[in-house]
């Protein structure tokens, strides 16, 4: 922990603020606008072995599993193979089944997780292949896996996860354009992720400086006892990526739901005392997400937007610049960062060092 803390007063509010640089970093040398594609060097998967890919299942714990679960969603829209993510935790003590024709992702920040690891040693047992999307370069996974991508996010010294986990979610957009470009994505739609890819960078400097409205925000909200997240498809794991980042260090207690299953139960806990943070992206399914805020507030919730426009049903919404819709979560979760830490702040919590948690779980 001996870095500069360049002007900030936590590690996590230096960490936020990298985001630009971070990103700009993961995408550096790694672009070919030649054949609308990236050049990913240490996968060792050539093209005919790419295209025998059966099935992707991508392993993780906590954040970086909710990153896999946004880089599995974007394997499946751009590359079409089947793909999910599962706590690695859990997918080590339920004896899974290892197929040859699926490729296994470990996903890890430090590199160090125990769960991680010992779901990669498993899997290289049984003869998988396993790939790595870490962090921390030599790091344990790094080592085992059979090859993989290092996300280059730099230090993150904070025990929560914030500018690894928007890297490692483009760092699977670029897996995910690879492989989608060795099978069967066109040329046109190589060339418009990677011109959205391209914008990251500047777009999330735009949300920075949106932190003074972010930080009101938290302020207002910051007496909740508990607060539900809800998104759907490519909103979803931001919703739970947000939930448990304010859960972490403010200590607030927080649920995520997709927001198609409110009315399969959750929707009874919907009253003025529990504010609903909702993340409604300008895609296919914005007017399924009106419905559900329509849901929410006949119920006199109180609903917090994230958007790309204004929400009529919301009593407030931080707006995010648009980007193609496969890359739209990238951008979604950064503001709910700077909401998880101004709540944290405001209730004068340790954000740095919260209790309870260590920035790498190393033992079982
Ligand atoms: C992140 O905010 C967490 N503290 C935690 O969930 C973390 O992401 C998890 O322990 C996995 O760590 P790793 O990415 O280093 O493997």
């Amino acid at each position: 922990e001996s870095y500069d803390m360049g002007g900030h007063d936590t590690y996590m509010h230096k960490e936020i603020s990298e985001q630009a640089d971070a990103v700009d970093r993961v995408l550096r040398g790694r672009i070919d606008d030649r054949f609308s594609t990236v050049h990913l060097g240490g996968l060792n998967l050539d093209a005919r072995e790419a295209r025998g890919v059966r099935r992707i299942k991508i392993l993780g714990c906590g954040t970086s599993y909710h990153a896999g679960m946004i880089g599995a969603g974007l394997i499946e829209e751009l590359a079409r193979i089947p793909a999910d993510a599962e706590p690695a935790s859990e997918f080590r003590y339920r004896n899974p089944v290892v197929d040859p024709d699926t490729l296994y992702v470990a996903v890890s920040q430090s590199g160090e997780t125990y769960d991680v690891l010992a779901a990669v040693q498993e899997l290289k047992r049984k003869g998988a292949r396993v790939l790595g999307v870490v962090n921390v370069v030599g790091s344990a996974i790094a080592r085992e896996a059979d090859g993989g991508m290092y996300v280059h996010a730099g230090p993150e010294v904070c025990v929560v996860s914030t500018k690894c986990f928007t890297n490692t979610v483009v760092a699977f957009a670029l897996l995910a354009l690879h492989l989608g470009r060795i099978r069967d994505l066109s040329v046109s739609d190589g060339k418009r992720i990677i011109e959205g890819l391209r914008k990251l960078p500047e777009q999330i400097g735009q949300i920075l400086e949106s932190e003074d409205e972010i930080k009101k925000l938290a302020e207002e909200y910051a007496g909740a006892q508990s607060m539900m997240f809800i998104g759907r498809v490519r909103g979803y794991p931001v919703a739970l990526e947000a939930s448990l980042k304010l859960k972490e260090i403010s200590y607030i207690h927080a649920e995520a739901y997709p927001a198609s299953e409110l009315k399969h139960g959750p929707l009874a806990l919907i009253e003025p005392a529990l504010p609903t943070v909702a993340i409604v992206p300008d895609d296919d399914l914005l007017e399924k997400n009106r419905a559900a805020l329509e849901e929410i507030k006949a119920r006199s919730g109180r609903i917090l937007a994230v958007a790309h426009r204004e929400q009529e049903k919301a009593d407030h919404t931080i707006l995010v610049p648009k980007n193609e819709n496969e890359l739209d979560p990238i951008l979604m979760g950064i503001p709910l960062q700077l909401f998880a830490y101004h709540t944290a702040l405001a209730m004068g919590r340790d954000i740095d060092k919260p209790r309870n948690l260590a920035k790498s779980v190393t033992v079982e």
